[in-house]
This record gives C-alpha cells, structure tokens and sequence, in this order.
C-alpha cells in the first residue's frame, strides 16, 4: 500500500507518515523543508519525497504528475498553517498564501486523486480539517473558514461516494488544540491542553481504514463539537473570540487586541 502526505515535514503529516511506516506503507512525502524529507527518507525507507511549495499551483502539479502512475492507494492532505489577528490587519499576501495552502492545493490534489480511484473503485483520501471547521474563527477568521471549507467538501464528497455505492473512502480530521508547530507559525499559544500529534495521527488512521467520515480526537472536543449545534451563531462567535484573544501570544509583538 502506498500513501501520499502533504505536510509531511512536521506535526500531524510527519507522525501520520510514521505511522503509515510503521504498517508497511510505503511513503511519498512532501513539504518545503528538503533537510527534513531527507531525514524523513533515510529514517523510515521505502519513501520517495519531493520538495513543493503547496501554495503555487505549478508545485501542487509536480506533487501530482510525480504521484500518478504510482498506484497511491491513500492520499493525506495535513499541509496547513493558521495566520492571528483582526481580519483587516492581518497580512493579505500570507492570507492568499495561507488560503493558497489550506483550500486550494487540498482541492487540487482531492479532484484528482479522487478521479483516479473512482476509475479503479478504491483509495482513501484522508482531510486534515479542524474543530475549527464546524464554527466562525474571530481573530482567526479566515482560517476557521479555510477550515470550513475543508470539512463541508469532504463531507459532500462523502455523500457523493456513498450514492454512487463507491469503494473510494473519505475522512476529514478534526482535532482541537495538537502539539504542534502550529501555534508557532499562527503567532498563538494554547488556551486548552493540547493532545498530541501522535495521538492525532494514530486516532485519523484508524478512523480512515475504517471508513469513518469523521475523525475527532479527545472526548471535550467531541462534546465541543456537539455542543456548539445547539448555540445560536453569534453567541457561538462571541465565545470563540475570547477563547482566541486568550492564545495570543504574551509578549508577541502584535499590538494587544482590545485594549
Ligand atoms: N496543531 C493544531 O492545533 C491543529 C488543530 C487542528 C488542525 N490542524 C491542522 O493540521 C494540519 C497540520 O498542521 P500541524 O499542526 O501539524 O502544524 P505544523 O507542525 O506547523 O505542520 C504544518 C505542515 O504544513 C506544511 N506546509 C505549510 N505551508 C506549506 C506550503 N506552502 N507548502 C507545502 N507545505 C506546507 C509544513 O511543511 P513545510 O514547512 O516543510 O513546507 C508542515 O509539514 C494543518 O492543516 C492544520 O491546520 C492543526
């Protein structure tokens, strides 16, 4: 079986590639980070990487192209990063960018994979959304919508499969708070424990084999995620804000928010 991972330098991709390794998978990996492909090559074996930048569609193409006459049985799409503060001050290029990432290469690389396991009737695409997805994000707005977008695909996509009676499978990751560099890139810190990559990666495999749509790890997300249907948007929003405006980061050289 072999599986391609975007984001496979760090975090959440890096421990689900392991993990993959661990089962006998053998690996295509991608990300920015050459030294750590590199390592990630010499450390499980069995793997081929290519640097790409996600956020230029020529580099999402070259992901593709190298991948698709090697029969990839699953397709992860972990690459993503989240970008702090009010919606008008935030960095337009980085959110492009940010967005570039986040939605367009996971709806580039979903399309296609997707068109190829439909011709053979088999394959997984494994969606790295967020708890994020299923709420508004002040302070973080247009990452909880890239985050949106991700889950509300991968659940249409999940429908479409199952009225076609499709063996191709689809499940969207979840999580809250993980201990990644997450938070380092997005400028916060956490608000609430974080449960661990490991964990996160462990709980998404075997939710994907199962062909589970949904897979969110950590009982308080989950009780989270339920509670959050039965709260009206704007008290739901309000609620967000502060739990964001309590992960900015002390001593980080934005301007304090509200203030
Ligand atoms: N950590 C959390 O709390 C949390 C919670 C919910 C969801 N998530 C989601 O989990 C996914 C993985 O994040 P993480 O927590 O594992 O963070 P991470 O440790 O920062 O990993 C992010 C990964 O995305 C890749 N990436 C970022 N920009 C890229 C670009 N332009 N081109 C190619 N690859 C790029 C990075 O690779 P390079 O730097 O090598 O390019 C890295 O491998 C993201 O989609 C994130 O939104 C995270």
């Amino acid at each position: 079986m072999k599986a391609l991972v975007t984001g496979a330098t760090s975090g959440i991709g890096k421990k689900i590639a392991e993990k993959l390794s661990e089962r006998g998978w053998e690996l295509i990996l991608t990300g920015r980070n050459e030294t750590m492909l590199l390592e990630m090559k010499e450390k499980l074996g069995n793997t081929e990487i290519i640097a790409a930048d996600l956020s230029q569609r020529s580099d999402v193409m070259k992901v593709y192209e190298f991948c698709r006459e090697k029969n990839i049985d699953m397709l992860v799409n972990s690459a993503g990063y989240g970008l702090f503060g009010r919606f008008e001050e935030t960095d337009l290029d980085d959110e492009i960018n940010m967005i570039n990432v986040n939605i367009t290469a996971l709806h580039i690389l979903t399309k296609l994979f997707l068109r190829d396991f439909k011709k053979r009737d088999s394959g997984i695409i494994l969606n790295v959304a967020s708890a994020a997805g299923f709420m508004a994000g002040p302070l973080l707005s247009s990452y909880y919508a890239s985050k949106n977008y991700v889950l509300k695909l991968s659940i249409a996509i999940y429908e479409e499969l199952r009225r076609a009676k499709s063996k191709v499978r689809i499940t969207v990751l979840c999580p809250g708070p993980v201990d990644t560099n997450f938070n380092e890139r997005a400028g916060v810190s956490f608000s609430a424990k974080p449960i661990t990559a490991d964990y996160a990666a462990e709980y998404a495999i075997k939710k994907a084999l199962a062909g589970k749509l949904f897979a969110v790890p950590g009982l308080s997300i989950k009780a989270a995620v339920i509670g959050q249907r039965f709260v009206p948007s704007k008290l739901l929003a309000a609620i967000t804000y502060n739990v964001q405006q309590a992960k900015k980061k002390s001593g980080s050289n934005e301007r304090a928010l509200d203030k």
